[in-house]
């Protein structure tokens, strides 16, 4: 009896262990434990069994039925703990997938010329400047020696936000504001936003940018501009580039002129670049008017300087190719990412 009794576990062992192999999720366990744990299992039926032993027989039985019970349990368990692991790994991590590239961010072609210019010019002790978009008009034309019938200051050209405050349409009121400091000598660029009431075309945008050079000292000579200009231009360009000033107009300067570089893509020979002129022309420049400097109070005799100014998109329009500058202002994924 005994021995019968051992090997009808022995057996219920056995075919536990056998569908225990064949589990492959939860649900399969769960329904393993209810068919030998449960109400009405295997193993349940077994203990209900006991009763029906001779009195001095049930301790021995009851023990092994309790043995096979925890290793059951516990069997169950070690399967279950197997499969929540496996599931961390196995569905989530596929390694065989390509890996996903997180888009890279890049600087926008205007941030990236405006980066390039200021190194260039802080190199040659240059510091840079700010100053407001929205200006007066005493900034933006009085102290800039801007007569009253110019036609910048023509309400059709500026965008006026009262009678006397605008968007600045040029960085060069931050001379002014940097010279009222009253801290000589001055070497500074202001690069910044400006805004004209220009209709958008391939060449014109109401918002562009510009950098403003000023240099202000004791014996500051027409020279020192040319160097200057002629230094940053190669920097920028290439060693091989010249430079030539065309007498002009501007009423903060006197002389003024504007300044040319020859063509980088052609050296000069004529190409698509240049409209086959063989020169660009890059933006103004000259010696400050003495009137400016008188109007803030420093003795002309005393200081002289040069300022210039230059566009930002019209430098990222001839390197880079670009035909149209409303380009700059679309934030197409697809132009910004070939900078
Ligand atoms: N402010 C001028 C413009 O917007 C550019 C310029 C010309 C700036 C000559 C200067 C300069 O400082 O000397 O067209």
């Amino acid at each position: 009896m005994a021995i019968d009794q051992m090997s009808d576990l022995d057996d219920l062992s056995r075919l536990f262990e056998a569908e225990l192999a064949r589990a492959q999720n939860r649900r399969d366990l769960e329904g393993l434990r209810v068919r030998f744990l449960g109400k009405k299992g295997l193993l349940t039926a077994k203990f209900k069994d006991l009763g029906l032993l001779p009195l001095p027989d049930r301790p021995a039985r009851g023990a092994e039925l309790n043995l096979l019970k925890n290793r059951i349990q516990d069997e169950i368990a070690r399967r279950q703990a197997n499969l929540e692991a496996a599931k961390l790994t196995a569905p989530t991590l596929d390694l065989t997938l390509p890996g996903r590239r997180p888009v890279i961010g890049r600087r926008h072609p205007l941030a990236q010329v405006e980066a390039r210019v200021k190194s260039i010019f802080r190199s040659m002790g240059f510091v840079v400047e700010t100053g407001p978009e929205i200006e007066t008009t005493y900034y933006n034309f009085t102290a800039l020696n801007t007569p009253e019938w110019h036609p910048a200051r023509d309400e059709a050209d500026t965008f006026y936000l009262d009678s006397d405050h605008l968007l600045r349409t040029e960085t060069s009121p931050v001379q002014i504001r940097v010279l009222q400091r009253g801290k000589l000598p001055v070497r500074m660029i202001a690069p910044g936003r400006v805004y004209r009431k220009d209709k958008p075309d391939p060449t014109h945008f109401p918002v562009f940018h510009q950098v403003e050079g000023l240099y202000v000292d004791h014996g500051v000579t027409f020279a020192d501009l040319k160097g200057t200009l002629l230094a940053f231009y190669r920097s920028l360009f290439g060693e091989d580039t010249q430079i030539r000033f065309r007498p002009h107009y501007f009423p903060f300067t006197e002389p003024s002129a504007e300044v040319d570089v020859t063509c980088f893509l052609c050296h000069g020979q004529g190409c698509r670049v240049c409209k086959e002129k063989g020169w660009l022309e890059m933006g103004g420049s000259g010696m400050v008017d003495p009137n400016v400097l008188e109007g803030l109070g420093i003795n002309s005799e005393e200081w002289t300087g040069f300022a210039f100014g230059l566009g930002i998109e019209r430098i990222a329009m001839l390197w880079y190719g670009v035909d149209d500058i409303r380009l700059f202002y679309e934030n197409d994924l697809r132009f910004l990412q070939q900078f």
